[in-house]
């Protein structure tokens, strides 16, 4: 087992990143809420306790604060923000309460050597209302900045540190090494959670966890389910059988290559159901977007019902839930608009089906995810893809989904990815400097739309395309891709000239909020 670091959450939308930049350093690390109590927090494994930011005030009614277990520890500690905060007033230094509010980018002065910060002028990225004004016994300064004389502090003997600053935003200049200090040096942690090291407990695991049993697998073309599959194939061979079903709301290529993927190593316990005239059957003369998701929803759990009945041997369910999710459903870093959407998610299998249920991935990260499936040989087109909604191309047909204007979209889809994948922009590239550019998703929508356009000496009378393409961490806001007008040329130009049915095509430039992703 792996060491870890443990992350309690006080609230800020910036935990999740915390456990990124950690992970990235190929340390486990795992987020708990921060009244988790200490048989969760201390498990022989931990090597050091991070105390996250937080919206709230520490002298605000019901305030969360550190439990009385993570100073007797004796483990390093790292305060962030209001965890700074929060370990100030434990040990009885002083907070001031402020009703004004530090944001934004500002100059950290580092004067002295220290094994935290690097010394120097350094930018970082604030976010707070209270600071400290008085250190707790025992501490030192070691950095101020033009509005907070304490901008970090530090009792080494006891190696317990304070941020006001947040070293894990992509902003922050060091932040980075700072948290590599923290963890790799002050904590001595050994990083040791690789791709192979994952899937090596992860394999272990399923055997123990499975036995001689057998286990049933929902393939839906994304990464997540790929992914599982093959872990649990990986772990228990044939014992597996994996249903894809084709509701023909697919992206263009996807239920072939599950097909090539897949049956080379699951021979026939690939189940592959053709659904789609079902589906479009449900689906006629339907245009609301929540009917739409309602119908679509049902049906796949009807249809993977019919698809493994006969298959009552296989008591365990393989899930590709992911870490995100588990630590959103233990309220870490969600916002109320995030648990609006999930609210109307669909395209999973309800909760109650008579299955014990198995979940690999529960403890990754999706990037982490992406590595595990790289490592166990999956193609990089599938590893790669960028998210899809369970409702499908049916959320992006706007109007009546028919199997002609499914097409539509599908095909106007796959010239988009065509040419982004061309000019290397299907993917979100951060450079140093902060400035984005590539597309975390890009996509087509066909819109119910009729315009008048020329084409030869014909007049035509058309629907129009809108294409899609946003930027996002994670997709809970997004901002519209700055892509290069070329490049949106070329694919305006391929679409009205290929796909037959569309005369015009526009460039959505909202971002979300107030738009959704997805426009349906
Ligand atoms: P929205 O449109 O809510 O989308 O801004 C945010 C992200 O979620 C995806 N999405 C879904 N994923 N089932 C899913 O698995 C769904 O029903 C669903 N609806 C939206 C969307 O593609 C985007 O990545």
């Amino acid at each position: 087992m792996s060491d870890r670091i443990v992350i309690l959450d006080f609230g800020s939308q910036y935990t999740q990143l915390i456990g990124r930049r950690i992970r990235d350093m190929q340390v486990y690390c795992e987020l708990l809420p921060w009244h988790a109590n200490k048989e969760e927090a201390l498990d022989g494994h931990t090597k050091g306790i991070i105390l996250s930011g937080g919206p709230q005030s520490i002298y605000a009614e019901g305030a969360p604060y550190i439990q009385d277990y993570v100073l007797d520890s004796g483990l390093p500690i790292l305060g962030i923000c209001y965890g700074m905060q929060a370990l100030t007033y434990k040990l009885g230094g002083k907070v001031l309460q402020s009703t004004e509010h530090e944001y934004g980018l500002t100059e950290l002065d580092v004067p002295a050597a220290n094994p935290l910060l690097p010394q120097g002028k350094q930018i970082v990225w604030m976010s707070h209302g209270d600071h400290v004004t008085e250190l707790p016994p025992g501490f030192s300064c070691l950095a101020t900045s033009p509005n907070s004389p304490f901008a970090a502090m530090m009792d080494e003997p006891s190696k317990r540190f304070g941020l006001q600053f947040h070293p894990e935003v992509h902003h922050t200049q060091h932040g980075e090494e700072i948290l590599r200090n923290f963890v790799l040096r002050i904590c001595n942690c050994q990083p040791g959670w690789t791709p192979g090291s994952i899937i090596e407990e992860s394999v272990k695991a399923i055997q123990l966890q499975v036995g001689n049993g057998r286990v049933l697998s929902a393939l839906s073309g994304g990464v997540d389910s790929a992914v599982t599959t093959s872990l649990v194939q990986k772990a228990i061979g044939d014992h597996v059988t994996a249903v894809f079903i084709n509701t023909g709301l697919m992206r263009q290529g996807e239920p072939e290559q599950i097909e090539q993927v897949f049956r080379p190593i699951l021979g026939d316990h690939l189940i592959m159901v053709d659904a789609s005239e079902r589906y479009f059957a449900k689906l006629a003369g339907v245009t609301d977007p929540e009917e739409k998701r309602k119908i679509i929803g049902e049906s796949f759990i009807r249809e993977f019902e019919a698809a493994v009945a006969g298959l009552e041997e296989h008591e365990f369910l393989a899930q590709g839930t992911i870490y995100p999710d588990v630590i959103e459903s233990k309220g870490i870093g969600v916002s109320e608009a995030h648990r609006i959407k999930s609210h109307h998610n669909v395209g999973g299998l309800p909760k109650d089906l008579k299955f014990k249920l198995i979940e690999p991935l529960r403890s990754l990260f999706k990037d982490e995810v992406r590595a595990v499936g790289k490592a166990l040989g999956l193609p990089p087109e599938l590893v790669w893809r960028q998210p899809f909604p369970g409702p499908g191309l049916a959320v992006r047909v706007l109007g009546e989904v028919t199997p002609e204007r499914i097409e539509i979209v599908r095909h106007a889809d796959a010239i988009f990815n065509e040419e982004l994948e061309k000019a290397d922009l299907m993917h979100m590239h951060i450079d140093k400097d902060g400035k984005i550019s590539g597309s975390s998703q890009a996509f087509a929508v066909l819109l119910p739309v009729r315009s008048v356009g020329v084409m030869g000496d014909q007049r035509t009378y058309s629907e129009a395309i809108a294409l899609r393409a946003i930027t996002s961490i994670d997709f809970m806001t997004a901002d519209w891709a700055r892509l290069p007008y070329d490049l949106l040329a070329r694919v305006s130009n391929r679409i009205v000239n290929e796909v037959p049915g569309v005369n015009r095509v526009v460039y959505d430039i909202s971002s979300k909020p107030p738009a959704t992703v997805e426009w349906e």
